[in-house]
């Protein structure tokens, strides 16, 4: 008899700062959508208490399965991993577990791997883990089983200080439980809103060098729409400041996990800048069709796909009986009301003005 194939572990980036409000969960949702768009299968897994790279995805309240049972094994990944509205893209969620009981997880920041075991039979090439904004138990947990760790930092005045305390520790995680993690970069965010930023910019490059990215993310205010619709905006606006900023740095994420040629970091060749901006753009018109047909009481793409599909609710969620997550979604109902006013708008002008 044959052995059993061996299932290769993922890639695992963990995108961290211990700083809050640095655009961890705006990089990792964007950096999932972006990676799938190169043509990779993706699985982001939040281990946020705030849960909003799950919102983001449109699932909310938060469920019952995910990433905290996952951990502590309680749950196979199998019925924790959520599909969604991207082909491609699976979503291991926060839980309420995860809020309360933290703690449980420290034995599991000592465990080099142990994140890395629990996701190697999901069979995707990359899993990208949102971080807290500090070293609690759960980013210890992700640290200790990750490929590379990626950095998003606004620079503003104490930018600086975050970033040298967040790479201290992560020099000491690599020390002490992780020797194969690697850095995936630093990528300057919601660059241009302050009128210290270039300054603080020029510092980090100054100190860090090459590990920061010659990209940088812009502040765009397509981003808060974006989230408002629970939507990356890689999907809303591939070609605006952020959406584009986006793409680019997804390149030179996989650019560097290539050069780092360790193991756990080889992957296939990633699909033509083209192809993955019209895989973006395809996203875009479907989104925005499934935001325009919403039913009444709910928005965003997930709820009107939900109640679209709701003859099919396993289209959205995948291995395991979690369906009425997804038809429970539930945004405020007034964003796609706006949404819908705005493309009308839009549309009346362009007729007007030819
Ligand atoms: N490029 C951008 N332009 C404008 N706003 C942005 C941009 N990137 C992120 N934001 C906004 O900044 C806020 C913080 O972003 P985000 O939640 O991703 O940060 P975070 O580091 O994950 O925060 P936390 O530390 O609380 O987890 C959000 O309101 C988000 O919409
Ligand atoms: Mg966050």
């Amino acid at each position: 008899m044959n052995p059993p194939a061996v299932q290769t572990p993922p890639v695992m980036v963990a995108v961290f700062n211990q700083k809050g409000g640095v655009a961890k969960t705006t990089t990792a949702c964007n950096l999932a959508v972006c990676l799938r768009a190169f043509g990779y299968k993706v699985l982001l897994v939040d281990l946020d208490t705030q849960g909003n790279a799950t919102a983001s995805f449109g699932i909310t309240p938060l469920p019952a399965i995910g990433a905290f049972e996952v951990i502590v094994g309680r749950a196979g990944i199998g019925q924790a991993m959520l599909a969604t509205e991207y082909e491609g893209v699976w979503l291991l969620p926060a839980t309420m577990s995860l809020r309360d009981n933290d703690q449980m997880l420290v034995h599991a920041g000592k465990r080099r791997g142990l994140l890395e075991a629990r996701l190697a039979e999901t069979g995707v090439h990359i899993v990208v883990v949102d971080c807290p904004p500090a070293l609690a138990a759960a980013t210890a947990t992700a640290l200790a089983s990750a490929s590379a760790v990626l950095m998003p930092v606004r620079p503003d005045p104490y930018a600086h200080e975050g970033l040298v305390n967040t790479w201290y520790e992560i020099k000491r995680i690599r020390e002490v439980v992780n020797v194969q993690l690697g850095v995936a970069g630093i990528l300057l965010t919601m660059t241009a809103s302050e009128p210290t930023g270039d300054d603080v910019a020029k510092v980090i490059r100054a100190e860090f060098g090459e590990q920061v990215y010659g990209i940088e993310i812009s502040t765009d205010p397509m981003v808060a729409q974006a989230a408002q619709l629970a939507l990356p905006v890689a999907v809303l606006d591939p070609d605006g400041l952020a959406g584009r900023g986006y793409v680019d740095a997804t390149l030179e994420v996989l650019r560097r996990l290539g050069r780092q040629n360790r193991p756990g970091t080889a992957l296939p060749e990633p699909l033509g800048l083209d192809d993955a901006l019209n895989r973006l753009r395809e996203w875009r018109s479907t989104t925005h069709a499934a935001l325009l047909r919403r039913p009444e009481g709910n928005s965003g793409w997930a709820a009107a796909k939900a109640a679209e599909d709701d003859d099919e609710e396993e289209d959205f969620v995948a291995p395991r009986g979690n369906a009425p997550e997804a038809a429970r979604l539930r945004l405020l109902p007034w964003l796609a009301a706006a949404f819908a006013a705005g493309m009308a708008f839009d549309a009346l002008i362009r007729h007007w003005w030819g």
